[in-house]
């Protein structure tokens, strides 16, 4: 078993603790796969989901980006089905579509039938986290969960969905229903972030991807108080925890109270107007994704004016504001990561 490393020093920790930095930390959502070279070569003829379940994989494509980019964190490769996949939700990862769920949940009875998470159904996650905690050394390993309602969107419409019009008419026409999957996904995801920290991850974060479609209101009312169990599950275990949804501009101080460290910005909001909205937390992100397929010094005094803006902030953690463009130059993101943290942070 490998013992945890000393992370004292770590910049991201730091930040999300909203202590002092030595520069400003830097990592990517979606900074894994996708791509790097490296990444499709170990995948090639590997599906998503069993790739996943095995943990020398898990090891390899997760400390890709550390290696290539030098990151200041890593991010756990999983997905956030993964734990539904776990507890024998009939689904799959389609390439190029995302998730698709063979039954969508519609039942109180269809939202009992899936068991609650234990350890015993996720082994292969601890061994990972185990053997990744013992290769970063002193680089965090951030572990992650979907939140409720962006895991019950894929549940209820059986895929991908831009309008999440099933899901929404749930929430709106079956409140019991809809209680009793939130409260069932809500359970899954903190069960999984304790598994994950209990093996060594050091920081999670909890993607709402998708809450951005509902009005605070509904967010507040019916979203919200879920996503809180979750968090306050993961902050009795003493780890930071970031809370990022995509599209979230009029959500994000409900995100923050919500029981978060730490929130996640996109790009479509200056994050100068984000910092005030979420008080006395940190801020992560938000330089526009397609910014690294501009001019190098386009990018870079884009990404400066990000840095700046997050001054104000109880401590910033530099990202994309949404995951890494698959067809992204890598050594424009090794540019990126060395120029975030050559920024002086003086005067
Ligand atoms: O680098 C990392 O961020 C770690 C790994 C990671 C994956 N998915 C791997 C993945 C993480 C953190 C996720 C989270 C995830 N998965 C989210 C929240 C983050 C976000 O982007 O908003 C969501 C909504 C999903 C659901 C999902 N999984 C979609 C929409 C897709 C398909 C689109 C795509 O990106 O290709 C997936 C599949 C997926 N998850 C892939 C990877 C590397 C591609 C699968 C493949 O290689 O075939």
């Amino acid at each position: 078993m490998s013992s945890r490393a000393d992370l004292s020093e770590s910049a991201f920790l730091k930040a999300a603790r909203g202590e002092p930095v030595p520069h400003t930390p830097v990592w990517y959502m979606r900074q894994a796969g996708r791509s790097l070279p490296e990444y499709l070569r170990v995948r090639e003829g590997v599906g998503m989901l069993e790739s996943c379940m095995d943990p020398e994989l898990v090891v390899e494509i997760t400390m890709q980006p550390v290696r290539r980019y030098g990151v200041d964190a890593a991010i756990f490769f999983s997905d956030i089905v993964l734990p539904l996949k776990a507890v024998g939700v009939d689904l799959d990862i389609k390439p190029g579509v995302g998730p698709v769920v063979a039954e969508p949940v519609r039942t109180l009875a269809d939202v009992e039938a899936i068991p609650d998470l234990t350890p015993e159904h996720v082994p292969f996650i601890t061994e990972a986290v185990r053997g990744l905690v013992g290769e970063l050394g002193g680089t965090p390993l951030i572990g992650f969960a979907g939140a409720p309602f962006t895991v019950a969107s894929y549940l209820v419409e059986g895929g991908p969905s831009k309008e999440h019009a099933k899901t929404k008419a749930m929430m709106f026409g079956a409140p019991d229903v809809w209680d009793a999957l939130m409260r069932k996904i809500a359970g899954i995801a903190a069960a999984y972030l304790e598994v994950q920290v209990a093996a060594g991850a050091s920081a999670v974060q909890l993607f709402d991807s998708w809450a951005g479609a509902l009005t605070p209101a509904d967010y507040r009312a019916q979203v919200m108080p879920h996503s809180a169990a979750v968090l306050e599950r993961a902050g009795a275990l003493g780890v930071p925890r970031i809370h990022f949804g995509v599209g979230t501009s009029n959500l994000l101080t409900l995100m923050g109270e919500a029981g978060a460290d730490v929130v996640g910005v996109d790009w479509r909001m200056p994050l100068a107007d984000a910092v005030p909205l979420v008080g006395d937390r940190g801020v992560q992100g938000n330089l526009d994704p397609t910014l690294v397929f501009a001019p190098t010094d386009v990018m870079t005094s884009r990404a400066a004016e990000v840095i700046e803006a997050g001054r104000a902030a109880k401590g910033h953690i530099f990202n994309l504001g949404h995951g890494v463009i698959p067809s992204t130059d890598p050594d424009q993101l090794k540019r990126l990561t060395e120029f975030v943290q050559g920024y002086s942070l003086e005067g």
